[in-house]
């Protein structure tokens, strides 16, 4: 794990996620505050039980404000209402990182460093104490990053484990899903249906 010192911005415990969040459109000692982005946190239901975390905003989440309302999100959703979930009733969606981390020239984007990871986690893990959910889905490398502290989603995805009574599962981020269209038996999309049908009978056996 990274040492303490990266925590330094841990957010102290708020009464309600209004708090945090009023505390976190405000945050200027972020490692992205001057990339001229929007803080980008949290789209769905706070009282949901299943609570999904990605790994970053991308441009148009930047630009409206929601977390995954891009083609990633569209897959999500449609990857959600597959196994009976509504995506703005059922499921509280957020990040691991809250701005958009651009790319060098400006217009693009690139994934998150370690740095910006370990700055945002407290905030993530804070979000996750106040919706207080039964199952938590992480989607690919740079979420289980943030939550588990490794990464190798080809091997952690579909296994579940347990943090502070809540079920933990990687899944497939779905921008790589749409890297990879096939539904072969094998494929990553397979594989992400099989998945995605056990968290359905979690929730089920938790409700
Ligand atoms: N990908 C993510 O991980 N999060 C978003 O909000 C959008 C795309």
């Amino acid at each position: 794990m990274p040492p303490s010192d990266l925590f330094s911005a841990q957010p102290s415990s708020h009464a309600t996620l209004e708090d945090l969040f009023a505390e976190m459109r405000q945050m200027k000692d972020d490692p992205l505050a001057n990339a001229g982005t929007n803080v980008v946190i949290s789209r769905g239901n706070p009282q949901a039980k299943l609570l999904i975390v990605g790994e970053a905003p991308g441009p148009e989440e930047n630009v409206k404000g929601k977390p995954f309302v891009g083609r990633a999100g569209q897959l999500l959703d449609k990857i959600l209402e597959a196994a009976e979930f509504n995506p703005e009733t059922d499921v509280f969606i957020t990040n691991s990182v809250f701005r958009l981390p651009p790319g060098d020239d400006g217009k693009s984007f690139r994934k998150p460093t370690d740095k910006e990871i370990e700055y945002y986690r407290p905030y993530v893990l804070e979000i996750i104490r106040l919706v207080d959910p039964r199952i938590i889905l992480l989607t690919g490398n740079v979420a289980c990053q943030s939550i588990l502290g490794k990464t190798g989603i080809t091997s952690l995805h579909g296994q579940w484990s347990q943090m502070q009574g809540r079920w933990v599962m990687p899944i497939y981020h779905p921008s790589y899903l749409l890297r990879n269209p096939s539904r072969e038996p094998g494929s990553p999309k397979a594989q992400m249906w099989d998945d995605i049908r056990e968290v359905r009978k979690k929730f089920d056996e938790l409700s």
